[in-house]
């Protein structure tokens, strides 16, 4: 069964009263998790690509945290209790793990940054803190007690600890524990500390992506400094210099309307699209399990690797930060590979004319289509 999540309510009833607002508890919301198993997630631990995370300690001991890549030793010598192994972009390496993305689509692709795969023994979390971001925190297997706290943000103290942002205090205020397919909805800042209830604990965490307002201006910015305008500033209706040695606001206010149109340009939206379409991690070169795709999709033909992150944006098709201008031909096939990670021979046999074959092969070629057959 391929990984899906459903929202138990509409879309837009969602979006209008949780997204960004509220937390929510999705039971039953979510199914076909039980692949990886935590034996491959730990060798996923094992790999020096891939971004991983060991946390210790909790209600008996001091929290540690230590970073991967790890060894058989390392895990072999973890307490019986309260530790926790977290994988991060899980669906970049293991590509049958990103088809959960499509289900998702009530938001724009762009948006979802990864997910994260944790691993627990009993007792085992990540302490209690605050993430800046939205989360989707899926029960996959066995039992998390979750605790809720206020909202916090930069004022909220914060325990002196040299590696981790643990929550100097956290007044509970919603308590509760999730089972396989539960969904815990998080807006970004709500408190939270979840610790696994049994030993055997894999929570999926779907990350969403929220690049601070300043990195995204200074990605549209270098696309500008590269390809926009040379608008040279003007100022024909000057007036006499008051004080010569001062900025002055009429020349700050000038200065600013010459160059914010820039941000409406072509080349700034190129410079946007791009950190869109940029994945947090490279992770092409891990080979595409087609035994698990077919589990999961039986009438799959292709799959997008789940390392290629794509976006559509008026006639360029941008994949992990590369953009093909396209030809007419080729509009629908992009537009249907964008819209959903794995497809059947039926969906994609009206769409493949000379011209979207040919960018088809040549997205083969670059690792970011596999082939079923
Ligand atoms: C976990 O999976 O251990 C917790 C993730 C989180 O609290 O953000
Ligand atoms: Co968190």
């Amino acid at each position: 069964m391929r990984p899906w999540f459903r929202l138990p309510l509409p879309a837009e009833d969602f979006l209008g009263r949780y997204w960004q607002k509220e937390p929510l508890v999705m039971r039953a919301a979510a199914g076909g998790l039980d692949h990886p198993d935590p034996d491959l997630l730990a060798s996923l631990a094992l790999d020096e690509e891939v971004e991983s995370r060991l946390i210790t300690g909790g209600k008996t001991a001091e929290w540690r945290l230590r970073h991967g890549p790890f060894d058989e030793d390392s895990f072999r010598a973890l307490p019986q209790r309260d530790w926790t192994l977290l994988v991060q972009s899980v669906d970049h390496y293991l590509t049958e793990v990103s088809l959960l993305l499509d289900s998702f689509a009530f938001l724009p692709a762009w948006r979802l940054e990864d997910i994260m795969i944790s691993y627990a023994a009993a007792g085992g979390g990540v302490g209690p803190h605050f993430d800046r971001y939205d989360v989707f925190l899926i029960q996959a297997r066995g039992r998390r007690h979750w605790q809720l706290g206020p909202v916090c943000d930069e004022h909220t103290r914060l325990r002196s600890h040299p590696d981790l942002s643990l929550l100097e205090e956290m007044p509970v205020e919603e308590e509760f524990e999730l089972g396989p397919g539960d969904v815990l909805y998080l807006p970004p800042g709500v408190a939270h500390h979840g610790v696994a209830a049994d030993s055997d604990c894999v929570t999926w965490s779907v990350g969403l992506r929220a690049p601070a307002a300043r990195d995204l201006l200074a990605a549209m910015a270098a696309e500008v400094l590269e390809e926009g305008p040379e608008t040279p500033l003007a100022d024909r209706d000057r007036a006499p210099a008051r004080d010569p040695g001062v900025l002055a606001d009429e020349d700050y206010r000038r200065i600013r309307d010459t160059v914010a149109p820039l941000l409406d340009s072509p080349a700034a939206r190129r410079g946007l699209a791009r950190v869109c379409s940029t994945p947090r991690q490279y992770a092409l070169d891990f080979a595409v399990d087609n035994r698990q795709i077919r589990a999961a999709v039986p009438d799959a033909s292709l799959v997008r690797h789940g390392g290629a992150r794509m976006l559509l944006d008026d006639d360029r098709a941008w994949i992990n930060g590369q953009d093909w201008p396209l030809r007419p031909g080729q509009r629908a096939l992009a537009a249907r590979l964008a819209g959903s990670r794995v497809y059947t021979r039926e969906a994609l046999r009206p769409l493949l004319n000379t011209d979207a074959r040919e960018l088809l092969d040549e997205w083969i070629e670059e690792g970011f289509f596999a082939p079923l057959e």
